[in-house]
């Protein structure tokens, strides 16, 4: 296998220069120094600046468990490229798709304020056919934290094509902890051997996907990610889960990890031995190196599973001289109770300075009256016997017109805006239906799972508060336990077997924005929705109009 050598970077951004002290690629080479980044136009004000970036997608050939498959590439590399940005930067990344199918890129976590326009899902955007290209333009606004991207068409995100997005501070908002003396992104996932396109075939046949193969980390097999660090100091790692349907735990040996941002939130800074990641959920983490020298195992295995697998990487000390051995850090105790305790640990550190001027209303969420409950529901399904999967009985199927164009165009007979606020319990069925919400209401959104596996939802457009979670079924007495003090605001929540989840949020941002499993054939196989922010009044303010470059397809064609 393969291995390659990065040391982590540090990186300072300042409101007009980006400065990078220390950056390596490959065994023993690395470059210190300043660096002004060329493709930044800093415009008159930071809030106008422009980074620019041209994406060409292919396929290529790879092989991170030893079988050799297709994958996809961004610009030759696997996983993607990493964004790293800076609170209200504007991003123009133009995609080229060299694939024989149609493509798009979503944004996990980025709130795309005032423009679901941008949020590259099939609900909002006409997907980049082949041999053409779109140019996303959105501003990330009001945002400091780790996110990621991935193709969120077909089943194109087993072939990878992910990658980090990272927006750092401006210097005047401060952290609430010291500066890292190094960042990196350690992207984790469950992989399989089989290419995207025979995985896609088997559901598409009514078939189910099983288990993976292995886990990955940083699109490497065992031994693949080699980080190097310095003795002493302490590191900022990013760690999403953006694998396919299998919750992970990351541990690294012999030191524990300070848990100090999710998706955006500043968090209590608890310290763990391990930490649990759902598909679709970053956190960042700080890993003080003040143990011996030596090489110490990281591991992603997966959660509730038999057989357990392993993603492995080594932590090398700039100083060691052993090389990584002995048997891997032990995983936690896959009772469940173990994971819902430490996420009931994730909370809010509410004397840190806010990661974000606040735009969903206020840090007193819990003082504010809940105008809307809608109650959810994923389940399995079967339909003309194949599997599908639906959420309150209705499995989505994607129409050929995006939601959102629909919509904006007036073009009857794509939706229904009625979708139902609770389970029925009927039979499953085929369709497109749409929340319908109230605009500045503030909505109380429970996620019900009556199965035995570990759910992932995400909401696009915002970051929900998660006020609680429990095992049975969601009553309105269970708001006798939500905690309307310290929860979290994220975009990305699990819901424990025969559990609920409940997050509060206020519609403040007007759009048609895509509520879904992130366990992804679940998410194929039609577990997932649209819901509407209207704009009351139509006004630019509310909304931005649909860009110029907006690609047309199904009955939106000619309009
Ligand atoms: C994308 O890469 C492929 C393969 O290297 C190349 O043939 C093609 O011209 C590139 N397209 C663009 C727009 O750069
Ligand atoms: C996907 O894998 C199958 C073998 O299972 C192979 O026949 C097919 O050519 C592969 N597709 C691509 C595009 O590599
Ligand atoms: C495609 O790329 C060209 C530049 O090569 C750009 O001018 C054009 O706007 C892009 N098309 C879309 C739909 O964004
Ligand atoms: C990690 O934290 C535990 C308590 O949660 C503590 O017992 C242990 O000593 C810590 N380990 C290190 C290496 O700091
Ligand atoms: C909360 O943030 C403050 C900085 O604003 C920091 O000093 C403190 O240690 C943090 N507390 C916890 C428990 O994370
Ligand atoms: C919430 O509702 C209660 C009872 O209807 C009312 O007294 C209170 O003023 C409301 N609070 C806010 C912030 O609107």
């Amino acid at each position: 296998m393969a291995t390659s050598r990065r040391r982590v970077s540090f990186t300072i951004l300042c409101p007009t220069m980006l400065l990078i002290i220390s950056i390596s690629m490959g065994p023993g080479q690395f470059i210190v120094g300043n660096e002004a980044e060329n493709d930044i136009i800093w415009g008159a004000s930071e809030e106008d600046s422009v980074q620019q970036f041209t994406w060409n997608v292919t396929y290529g050939s790879r092989s991170p468990l030893g079988t050799n498959q297709q994958v996809l590439l961004i610009n030759g590399q696997f996983p993607g490229p990493e964004i790293d940005t800076v609170t209200n930067v504007n991003l123009l990344i133009n995609v080229f798709n060299s694939l024989d199918e149609p493509l798009l890129f979503t944004w996990n976590g980025i709130w795309q304020r005032r423009t679901s326009w941008q949020d590259g899902v099939l609900g909002t955007n006409c997907p980049i056919p082949p041999g053409q290209n779109f140019t996303y333009f959105f501003q990330v606004k009001d945002q400091i934290g780790s996110y990621f991207y991935f193709p969120s068409t077909g089943f194109l995100k087993a072939a990878g094509g992910y990658g980090g997005l990272k927006i750092d501070n401006r210097i005047i908002i401060p952290l609430p902890y010291p500066v890292p003396d190094g960042d990196a992104y350690l992207l984790i996932g469950d992989w399989f051997n089989a290419n995207h396109t025979d995985l896609q075939a088997l559901l598409d046949q009514g078939g189910r996907l099983g288990s993976p193969d292995g886990v990955l980390i940083n699109g490497k097999g065992p031994f693949g990610e080699f980080l190097t660090v310095d003795p002493g100091k302490t590191y900022r790692l990013r760690i999403c889960n953006v694998g396919i349907s299998t919750s992970l735990n990351f541990r690294i040996a012999n030191h524990n990890l300070t848990v100090v941002e999710t998706e955006g939130s500043h968090t209590k800074q608890n310290s763990y031995e391990n930490l649990d990641i759902h598909v679709g959920q970053c956190y960042s983490v700080l890993v003080t190196c003040n143990q011996a020298p030596a090489d110490y195992y990281m591991v992603a295995s997966t959660r509730f599973t038999v057989p357990v697998l392993n993603g492995i990487g080594v932590i090398h000390y700039s100083n060691s001289g052993t090389k990584v051995s002995g048997p891997l850090p032990p995983g936690p105790t896959t009772e469940i109770g173990y994971s819902i305790d430490q996420f009931r640990t994730i909370t809010w550190n509410l004397t840190a300075n806010a990661a974000r001027p606040n735009p969903q209303g206020s840090f007193h969420y819990g003082m504010i009256n809940v105008t809307e409950t809608a109650v959810v529901e994923g389940a399995s399904t079967a339909i003309d016997g194949k599997q599908r999967y639906a959420v309150n009985s209705i499995s989505y199927v994607n129409p050929d017109t995006p939601l959102k164009l629909a919509d904006y165009f007036n073009i009857g007979g794509v939706f229904s805006l009625n979708f139902p606020r609770n389970p029925s319990g009927s039979a499953a069925f085929l369709g497109a239906f749409v929340l319908d919400t109230t605009y500045r209401g503030f909505l109380e959104l429970v996620f019900q799972n009556d199965e035995s596996i570990v759910q992932s939802w995400h909401i696009d457009g915002y970051a929900a508060f998660v006020v609680g979670a429990d095992g049975g079924r969601w009553t309105s007495a269970s708001r006798g336990e939500y905690n309307l003090l310290d929860a979290v605001a994220r975009s990305t929540v699990q819901v424990y077997p025969q559990s609920w989840t409940a997050v509060m949020l206020e519609l403040d941002n007007v759009g048609m924005w895509n509520l879904r499993s992130q366990i992804w054939d679940r998410q194929y196989l039609g577990e997932q929705l649209y819901f509407k922010v209207p704009n009351p009044d139509g006004s630019f303010r509310n909304e931005a109009d649909i860009p110029p470059n907006a690609l047309r397809c199904g009955k939106a064609i000619g309009h």
